[in-house]
């Protein structure tokens, strides 16, 4: 089955064509950084615009990628939450009006389970070698709106195990980049100057890990971030250094609770998903500790981590394969729970 994915939660537009007998046959993202970066963040009615402007050439595109004629697509899947619901409602209405022009089935997405499912997408040595891996395992979701730990039983069956307070991991990524005065959207920056500090010169608080639990707390952690660095030269090392405590401690608390939540479910399998996924430091913590485990951890390929519609077109594809698909109005749901999403 050929199914076409769109992805608009937010501000990138994705489309992918997935062939649940071929793989991945072409994925596309747009991205609308530039346009949100004199703003500090994304304005909503932008992102929305801006997704009509690129959704049908970047769908164009992606079928010319793929050797496909429109008439091919055989199952549409599109985001339909969480999200900014403008933005949503663009990717849905060109999706559900496609599918309902070619007369095929289509089915909106959690935005999330996409996320989740995307390191199943990875096709590298490992993924060859040990083959995909296989529920029952457990997730860490870590994005700009989420930090969540949660239990797969089985692909569509999810257990909120923990997650954030306050900041996400990502949003604390970026949050901490804009004090310290990086450009809009901070979190790489920050992970790329993390580089060059040096390890220990500054010392954070590793949050929430000193009680049991799997739950997370980010924004204490950025005002400390502030205060040391109002109380510093300010320069361009100390920046460095700051960084290097930052994503040091963040690192070491995503790992201590994933470590917890392994051993609390029992699992020997933890995948990884969501943009702070892409984080060098973070992966190689988490392969450290499940080596250390004798486990095993998945990541997706660097370019699945942030939003993208492959993972929309796969983990529609499962669901449409299930003989799972929606009525024809044009719904969405920008805050959805992921833990009563039917079964695949
Ligand atoms: O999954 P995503 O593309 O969008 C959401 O659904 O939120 O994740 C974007 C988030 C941003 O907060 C960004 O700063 C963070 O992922 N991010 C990173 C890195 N690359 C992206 N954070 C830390 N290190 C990175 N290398
Ligand atoms: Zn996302």
């Amino acid at each position: 089955m050929k199914v076409l994915g769109i992805e608009t939660s937010c501000d990138e537009t994705g489309v992918a064509v997935y062939d649940t007998q071929a793989g991945l046959r072409a994925h596309a993202v747009y991205s609308q950084i530039e346009l949100h970066a004199q703003y500090g963040g994304v304005v909503p009615e932008l992102a929305s615009r801006d997704h009509v402007r690129k959704l049908l050439p970047l769908i164009r595109q992606t079928l010319a990628e793929s050797n496909m004629t429109v008439a091919e697509i055989e199952g549409v899947a599109y985001t339909s939450g969480p999200g900014l619901v403008g933005a949503l409602l663009v990717g849905a209405g060109v999706a559900r009006s496609l599918a309902w022009a070619l007369d095929v089935p289509a089915i909106g997405v959690h935005h999330m389970e996409g996320h989740l499912l995307a390191p199943l997408l990875d096709d590298g040595p490992e993924a060859r070698e040990r083959g995909r891996p296989e529920p029952p395992f457990v997730a860490l979701l870590v994005s700009g709106g989420h930090t969540q730990l949660v239990a797969v039983d089985a692909i569509g069956t999810y257990r909120l195990l923990g997650e954030t307070l306050d900041d996400a991991a990502g949003e604390a990524f970026d949050k901490t980049a804009k004090l310290m005065g990086l450009p809009y959207p901070g979190g790489p920056q920050l992970a790329a100057l993390a580089e060059h500090g040096r390890p220990g010169a500054f010392k954070f608080a590793r949050p929430m890990t000193d009680r049991p639990g799997l739950d997370f707390s980010f924004s204490g952690l950025k005002t400390q971030v502030l205060l040391a660095w109002q109380n510093s030269d300010q320069s361009d090392a100390t920046r460095a250094d700051i960084a290097r405590g930052f994503e040091d401690a963040v690192v070491d608390t995503l790992a201590i609770k994933c470590e917890r939540a392994l051993e609390a479910s029992g699992c020997d399998t933890l995948i990884v998903a969501g943009g702070v996924g892409a984080n060098r430091r973070l992966r190689a913590k988490l392969a450290a500790m499940a080596a250390r485990r004798g486990g095993r951890v998945s990541f997706p390929p660097m370019a699945l981590c942030t939003d993208n519609g492959a993972m929309i077109a796969f983990a529609g594809a499962l669901r449409l394969q299930a003989g799972q698909y929606d009525d024809a109005s044009v719904r969405v749901t920008p805050r959805w729970d992921m833990a009563s999403l039917p079964a695949v």
